[in-house]
Formats: C-alpha cells, sequence, structure tokens
C-alpha cells in the first residue's frame, strides 16, 4: 500500500470511528493485557462484560497474582478456553516475581512471561508504551490479504503478513496503528459484505480493484457446528448438589452436575448414561429446564432434570463434590452447569412459595 494517503486516512478514520472501548482510555498495560487475551477467542460485544467483572474482581496484577487458580478459572466462567485463564495466572505470578508486578516493556521480556506470545506482547507494548511493534490478527490478515489481493496458501504464511504489517507500521504512533487496522477489520473490512464505499484506504485496496473482496482471504472453513443433545442431572442432598469433575477436554476440568456425553447427536438415555460414565445409578425425576447452549463449536440441546441418587458415582475416575449452590458461585463450574443451577434454585423458590 502507498504508505503516506492511505496512512494518513486510515489514522484520521479511526480517530473518527474508534468504539469507545473500556481498555482504551486507561494505557495500563494489564488492562491491555486481560483485554488482548479475551478478545483472541471472542468479539469485543460479548467480551466486554467479562473484561470488566475480570478487573472488578483483580483490579491489579498484584491481585491476579494472589488468587488461586480455582478464582480466576471461576471469573472466566463462560468465555471458555480455560487454558487462557490459567496462562493469564502464570503470567501475573511471573510479573510479580521477575518484575515486581509492573508488565515488562521490552519484548524480551513480555515474550518471557508464561502465555504471552507474538501477538499479545506486540499488542501490550505498542498499545501501552508506543513500542513499534506490528500486531497481526485474524481481522489485520484480512485487511493485509484484500489490500494486496493474496491468493493461495503458500501467500498465507505467517511471515507474510507479518512482514507486511511491519512494512506499513506508523513507527511514531504504533498503539494508535495497529488499533486502526484492527478496527478496519471489525467494522468495514468484514469477513462478508465488507463496507468497501466507506473504507480509508479503498483506493490502495488491490483486491476491490480486482473485484475479489468476496473471494479474498481464501479461508478454511471452520470447524462445522455441531448439533447435540446433552441431558444432566440434578441431584441435592441436604441442600447440596452432586458436581463431578473429570478428565474430558471440552470442559477442562471444570465442575459439572452430572451429564451425558458432549458429543451424542440423538437424544440419551440419562439413566443408562450416567450408569456407564460415573458408575452412578439414578431415577430422573421432573423437567427443570429445557433450552439450547452453546459452547465453542457445539449448540446443544439441553435437558436438566432433577434426580434420585440410588447408589454413589465411582470416586476413582471423577473428582465429587456436594456443593451449596451459593458455594458454586466460587467454583471453577461450566457455564452449562451455572444455568441449570439457576432453574434448580428457581424451582425451589417456586416450591417453597
Ligand atoms: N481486537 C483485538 N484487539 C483489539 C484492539 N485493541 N482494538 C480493536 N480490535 C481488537
Amino acid at each position: 500500500m502507498p504508505r503516506t494517503n492511505s496512512l494518513q486516512n486510515l489514522s484520521a478514520w479511526y480517530r473518527r470511528n474508534r468504539r469507545e472501548l473500556p481498555w482504551r482510555h486507561s494505557g495500563d498495560p494489564y488492562h491491555i493485557w486481560v483485554a488482548e487475551v479475551m478478545l483472541q477467542q471472542t468479539t469485543v460485544r460479548s467480551m466486554t462484560p467479562y473484561y470488566e467483572a475480570f478487573l472488578r474482581r483483580f483490579p491489579s496484577i498484584g491481585a491476579l497474582a494472589a488468587a488461586s487458580e480455582d478464582e480466576v478459572v471461576s471469573a472466566w466462567s463462560g468465555l471458555g478456553y480455560y487454558h487462557r485463564a490459567r496462562n493469564l495466572l502464570r503470567g501475573a505470578r511471573h510479573v510479580v516475581e521477575r518484575h515486581r508486578g509492573r508488565f515488562p516493556d521490552d519484548l524480551d521480556h513480555a515474550l518471557a512471561v508464561p502465555g504471552v506470545g507474538l501477538y499479545t506482547a506486540s499488542a501490550v507494548l505498542s498499545i501501552a508504551f508506543n513500542r513499534p511493534l506490528a500486531v497481526v490478527d485474524g481481522n489485520v490478515r484480512r485487511v493485509l490479504a484484500r489490500i494486496h489481493a493474496l491468493r493461495g496458501r503458500s501467500k498465507r504464511k505467517e511471515s507474510n503478513y507479518h512482514r507486511m504489517a511491519v512494512e506499513i507500521l506508523d513507527r511514531r504512533n504504533p498503539g494508535e496503528w495497529n488499533q486502526a487496522l484492527m478496527e478496519l477489520g471489525a467494522l468495514i473490512c468484514t469477513p462478508r459484505n465488507p463496507a468497501c464505499p466507506a473504507c480509508p484506504v479503498r483506493t490502495a485496496c488491490a483486491a476491490r480493484r480486482l473485484g475479489l473482496t468476496a473471494v479474498i482471504p481464501e479461508t478454511r472453513p471452520r470447524r462445522a457446528t455441531a448439533d447435540v443433545y446433552v441431558k444432566a442431572a440434578v441431584i441435592e442432598r441436604s441442600g447440596r448438589l452432586l458436581l463431578v469433575r473429570g478428565a474430558e477436554t471440552p470442559l477442562q476440568r471444570l465442575w459439572c452436575v452430572p451429564h451425558t456425553s458432549l458429543d451424542s447427536t440423538v437424544a440419551p438415555n440419562l439413566a443408562e448414561e450416567l450408569r456407564k460414565r460415573y458408575g452412578m445409578a439414578i431415577e430422573p425425576g421432573p423437567l427443570l429446564l429445557r433450552t439450547r447452549h452453546r459452547v465453542t463449536f457445539r449448540r446443544i440441546r439441553l435437558e436438566a432434570h432433577a434426580a434420585r441418587l440410588h447408589s454413589n458415582p465411582d470416586s476413582t475416575a471423577h473428582d465429587l463434590l456436594w456443593a451449596a449452590p451459593e458455594e458454586i458461585d466460587d467454583l471453577p463450574a461450566s457455564s452449562m452447569t451455572r444455568k441449570i443451577i439457576k432453574a434448580w434454585l428457581a424451582r425451589q423458590l417456586a416450591l417453597d412459595l
């Protein structure tokens, strides 16, 4: 892209059109770090409430470093990809131990923070400390692919994008420039139906010139959505609910009410499957909740029943816990389980009235 004109256009466009995002005015590397980690997996709109709640709970790197893994994963509940929460905690502890709680302001030290890769390091250092580092995320890759009309697999190498991003980086104002490119990808140069007439760099865009904006970037097909059917059992004993935790990957060792496999495409038999999965005998009772629930690529038809326990689960393959509903707020529990327990509590309230 001829740098001079387009550069000025893009920066001016960004100042006029940027979204007022909670970390944009803070300049605090910790705020930017948390935001960038959350933004690697979800959109600005869905992550903002989580971001604000997370910072209320852990207002500084020191506060985060002092928290337990369970507390941090619990504050992350609903965002998915829980290894990111664990890495953030490991990173915060590293920053407290090695850098007296201040996020390092040079690339080598930033990259040595556990869980911080080139993307996060470049984003935090450019935005918080104005270091001249180019940021390449999915939005930036799409913008660059279109500007240069890149086609074919070999052109899509990460190093290629990084080189192009470095070439056009505004070294005097790298934080703003990086965010302007990301914002352009989020607001104008969208995956489908990009708003080319409103684009500040349209005259420099080869894909537009060639009529190829609909086919560039050539993406790999996304992992297909899986429609699955899950049933769960809420088992109460003296005001406490039975939670289980296993080694299954999708739920990353979160506490859950006993439930059937997350991969069944037909309605499962709750009692039979819980016997197989957990070695427990139950008798399903009234329906508590029937809803849809989404976890990453799974679209779940969820049904939860109150149930009676006839024989205890096998505790060798799973951790077991009898927890009072109010304790579950502070446990690392799956968002599916939180939803089910809310329905169970609503029903208890209704029965009490
Ligand atoms: N996506 C990821 N980080 C972003 C940021 N700082 N601004 C806009 N979009 C983003």
